[in-house]
This record gives C-alpha cells, structure tokens and sequence, in this order.
C-alpha cells in the first residue's frame, strides 16, 4: 500500500482550520475575554422564514406514503433546476434547467470537478486565492500556476497570452479580495480561455452581492462562455444555508472537448459518486428564489452591508487602503505599520480580540494583507470597529 504522496505538498492545515486553532487556544488562556470572529466567511442572520416554512412543509410531507421521498435525481429536483434557471432569466441570462446540476454545496462541486479532467492539466489561479481551488488540485499533482494581483491591477488580473493553462479559476466578486470584474473583463478572460481551448472554472458564489450595473453576476452574460465555463453557485452566502448545504453548477449544452459532452461526464461522475441533496434542503432552496424568499435575502444583504460599511469607514478614518465591501461581504486591507497578514492577525487577536484571515493565507500575493467579513452582527461588529479604532487610531 502506498499513500498519496501529493498530500505532502499541501499546507499542515487548511487556513481556516489553522485560524479556528489558533483562536481556540487563546480562548482558552483568555476565558475572561469575549473574541468577535470577523475570520471565516460564515453568515449569523437566521435563515429566511420561506426558506423554513418550505422546509418544515417538506418534513412534513416524510410522514405520509404519498408524500415520503428516498433517493432523488442525480442531479437534483426539477422544481429547483427550474426555479434558478427562472432566476438567471429573471437576469436576462439563459441557462436551462437540465444544464444545472444541484449539490451539497458549490465547495464540494469547485473540488469533486477535477474528476473531469487529466492530471496533466495545468491550472492558472488568481493569487491571493480561495484556498480550495490550489489544495485540490495539489491533492491529485496537477501543476498550478498563478496570475498575480495586486493593488496595480486593483486585484483582478488580466489574461496573459504568454502564458499556457489549460483549466483557470475565477471568483467575482472574488474571495478573498471583493474585487468583481466587469463584464468587459470577464469578456477577456473567455476569449483568452477559448483561443487555447482551456475551461474556465467560474466561482460566482457571491453574486449575490453585485449591486454595481456594469459587473457580471454569471460569467453566461458573455457571448463564447458557453463553450469554455462551468459555473459553481451557492446559497450559503446568499440564504444563509452555510449549515444546510446546497448548491449547484452550470454545466451548458455546449460545453464539450474530445467529442465528449462535460455535462455527461460529470452526470456520469454524480451518479456514481453521490446520491444528491436531500429534498428537504431542496425545497427549502426553492423557496429562496420566491418572491418572499428574495426580500428576505435582500433584507439579509442589507444588514450584512451595513457592516461592511461600518468596517469601510473606520478603515477609511484610519488611512487604511482597502478593496471589497461594496459588491461582496469581504474588506480586504493592508495591514497597518507595514505589519506582516500573521503578525497583524497576532497582534488583533491579542489586543483587540477581533479574529480575521490573514492574507498570506490565501496566496503570496496576499503578504500584508487581511480579510475581514461583514457576516457578524451589527453589535459585534461595531464593537470590533470601536477596539480597531481605539488601537490604531493617532
Ligand atoms: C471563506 O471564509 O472564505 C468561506 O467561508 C469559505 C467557504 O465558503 O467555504
């Protein structure tokens, strides 16, 4: 027997781990002090109360002949397939229902993807970057290269026709920076992928947060990402299912390479491997897309906003550059005093008792730099604005 070798070419620990870690063991030498976790990007709002009416109906539904359900498709429930294929089109984008595979969430569907493709393939990721999409793909050898942001290209990198990949990883609004790209420039990123016959892999789990008009909420608004994209969404950060587990991706009709269809492979890959979402969980993802359900994610939305203009302004009155915020529930700042991600993430810990995610966690490019998450509560997070201030303020 032999072990996978590539495990030892990953990090020790998964970067939220190491932070839920560190944060527990100073919990436990500080019992007397109260830590606002500013860190993971978990929601704290209740979930939607159509959301729970609908899922309380399903159970219900489990205590009657007609009505009980054991295995569901493969690729999930028509009534959900075609209540978010409504929602593109509310969108004026066209995705049809049977294109749109649903899944215990858009993290498992980012890693599980990889099954599709040679381990020969090289991936091009965004550097700093979702931490899923390098581990897995170092997990099974792939090689993985990098495009760089910074503050120069405002955090969301060009195609570079220099370089070769064959599979490439966006997120708009991105994580962990909360740079969105437009749809001119998103437009780029397809022509790019389709001259060398690469897929883009489009995680768009946070569009729920665009408000700006000129920013893509699906990489299908522009013409030719048919043929080169596969969409991941989720509805963890936009009804709140972090705990629930549901999400999906777009696998369009188009899509093909070797004479093969990748939504066949990955029915294939599904079916083998996974016996879907549970039907309560469906329904309740159904209703997310009423119009009830929408007002309540929206009034979620909102309320996340506001702190996340409540961190803007105090990052503002501290002379702190920031990108995020706006279009996405993430700030992303540059560590005060020239400070290093984990000697500022130390030093906020032990003074201020706020936990964030230090950017070098997330990539290289991502040294001196810090994610805050606006998911905590108004008071949290005004109480952690307040010690922030009180810290580095002159
Ligand atoms: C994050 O904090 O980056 C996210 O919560 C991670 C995730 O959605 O898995």
């Amino acid at each position: 027997m032999k072990l996978n070798k590539y495990y030892d070419d990953l990090k020790d620990s998964y970067l939220f781990h190491t932070v839920a870690v560190k944060t527990a063991e100073y919990a436990k030498k500080n019992p007397d002090k109260k830590i606002i976790k500013l860190g993971i990007g978990d929601v704290t709002r209740p979930l939607p109360a159509a959301c729970v009416r609908a899922m309380k109906e399903a159970c219900d539904e489990q205590l009657t002949v007609a009505g009980f359900r054991g295995y569901g498709p493969y690729e999930g429930f028509d009534f959900l397939r075609g209540a978010i294929s409504d929602y593109y089109a509310g969108r004026g984008t066209k995705v049809g229902a049977h294109e749109i595979y649903v899944s215990d969430g858009a993290k498992s569907d980012i890693g599980n993807i990889l099954d599709l493709f040679d381990r020969g393939n090289t991936v091009l990721v965004p550097d700093p970057v979702y931490p899923v999409y390098v581990d897995t793909n170092v997990m099974c050898g792939r090689k993985v290269i990098y495009a760089e942001s910074n503050e120069e290209n405002g955090f969301l990198p060009a195609p570079d026709d220099s370089v070769s990949a064959d599979l490439i990883y966006i997120c708009s609004p991105n994580n962990p920076t909360g740079a969105a790209y437009t749809r001119d420039a998103l437009a780029e990123w397809v022509k790019y992928a389709r001259s060398r016959g690469a897929i883009i892999l489009y995680d768009a789990a946070y569009e729920a947060f665009i408000t700006d008009g000129a920013l893509a909420r699906s990489i299908y608004e522009i013409d030719g990402a048919r043929e080169c994209a596969i969409e991941f969404c989720s509805f963890s950060k936009n009804a709140g299912f972090t705990g629930e587990r549901c999400g999906y991706c777009v696998l369009p009709d188009e899509l093909a390479a070797e004479g093969k269809k990748l939504a066949d492979m990955w029915l294939r890959r599904q079916s083998t491997r996974y016996n879907g979402a549970p039907y309560i969980i469906q329904r309740g993802a159904a209703a997310a897309f009423t119009a009830e359900g929408q007002a309540q994610i929206k009034e979620n939305l909102d309320y996340y906003k506001k702190n996340a203009d409540m961190i803007g302004k105090c990052l503002d009155s501290l002379g702190i550059y920031y990108t995020g915020g706006v279009n996405s529930p993430y700030i992303w700042l540059k560590c005060p005093d020239d400070m290093g991600s984990w000697e500022f993430f130390d030093l906020l810990l032990n003074e201020c008792q706020v936990v964030g995610t230090p950017g070098e966690g997330f990539g290289k490019c991502g040294k001196g730099f810090f994610r805050l998450t606006s998911f905590n509560t108004h008071e949290n997070t005004a109480e952690a604005v307040e010690r922030i201030k009180a810290r580095f303020g002159k």
